[in-house]
């Protein structure tokens, strides 16, 4: 049921599950199965930013994968703003791409290396709309601008940034299309303690500036806290818990989330200090 003080959803998926086959051991035998994602219900609702937390091979990039669009359920469906991504096609699944956009783990490895920052930047407008070079240029160099670096940037390559930088890259390329939703996945766990809480800042200050939602997948059950209204708990394929980071830090009902809050207090105290610092900038931007 959707309470009425919240805006409707923007992502849903239904009894969601996804099964890899692997390659076949003996030509006689049925080809080993991976089952990743089994029955997952998730909604996020615009406005409400929606953390997945989960121990490494629970299925939390799977599920970001089928809910970008970007592999097929085995079972269970996507909804987009109300609508099967399944039964999208040409303009409408253009739509829903340039609405929803990823943020990857590798600020190193996700940003090809041979492209320029621009390129890279204006990547998702080249694929959805027939914007001009020129324009493409201006809005590559407004969405550079908005994550804090500058517009001579633009003709560089990614190997003359450093991981925070790259990240940023990574967040303009997201930004660019105005999207309703980013679905970032690990953005921070490849990066320094102190460039963690920058980037964690920035994703927050574009959140106050333009109103999108995330869908945040990390290990770090501190990050998830910080930036998410709802958290949901993964192991092997599916939720094992659901409910806003309070009611998990006060009550957690799950051996297993017990476990993940167990790991909280043992964060080095340089983390815990950027990530403290970074908590009284966001609720002074709240108010
Ligand atoms: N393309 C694929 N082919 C076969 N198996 C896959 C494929 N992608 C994922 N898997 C398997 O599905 C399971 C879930 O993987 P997934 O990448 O979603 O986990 P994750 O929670 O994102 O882990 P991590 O925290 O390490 O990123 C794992 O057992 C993984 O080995
Ligand atoms: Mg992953």
């Amino acid at each position: 049921m959707t309470p009425d003080n919240l805006r409707p959803p923007l992502l849903q998926t239904i009894g969601l599950g996804k099964t890899y086959a692997l390659p076949r051991r003996q030509l006689w035998q049925a080809p080993p199965q991976v089952i990743a994602l089994q029955d997952v219900d998730l909604t996020v609702y615009g406005g409400r930013n929606v953390g997945i937390v989960g121990e490494s091979g629970s299925g939390k990039s799977t599920l970001a994968r089928l809910a970008m669009a970007l592999d097929k359920p085995t079972t269970g469906q996507v909804l987009w703003n109300g609508q099967a991504l399944s039964a999208m096609s040409g303009a409408a699944l253009r739509a829903a791409r340039r609405d929803c956009q990823m943020v990857f783990q590798d600020p190193y490895g996700s940003l090809d290396p041979r492209m320029t920052v621009q390129r890279i930047v204006a990547e998702p407008l080249q694929a959805l709309s027939h914007t001009s070079r020129a324009e493409q240029r201006e809005q590559a160099a407004e969405a550079l601008t908005q994550v804090g670096l500058h517009h001579n940037d633009l003709d560089k390559y990614p190997h003359e940034f450093s991981g925070g930088q790259r990240q940023r890259i990574a967040i303009a390329r997201a930004l660019i299309t105005r999207p309703q939703l980013i679905v970032a996945d690990e953005p921070v766990s490849a990066l320094d303690v102190s460039i963690q809480a920058q980037i964690l800042n920035l994703l927050l200050d574009l959140q106050q500036r333009f109103g999108m939602t995330y869908l945040l997948i990390s290990h770090d059950l501190a990050v998830v806290n910080h930036l998410c209204d709802e958290v949901l708990v993964m192991q092997q394929g599916r939720v094992v818990e659901q409910g806003s980071p309070r009611q998990l830090f006060s009550h957690a009902r799950h051996p297993y989330t017990q476990t993940l809050l167990n790991a909280v207090p043992q964060i080095a105290p340089g983390r815990a200090r950027a990530l403290r610092n970074l908590r009284a900038k966001a609720s002074s931007n709240l108010v």
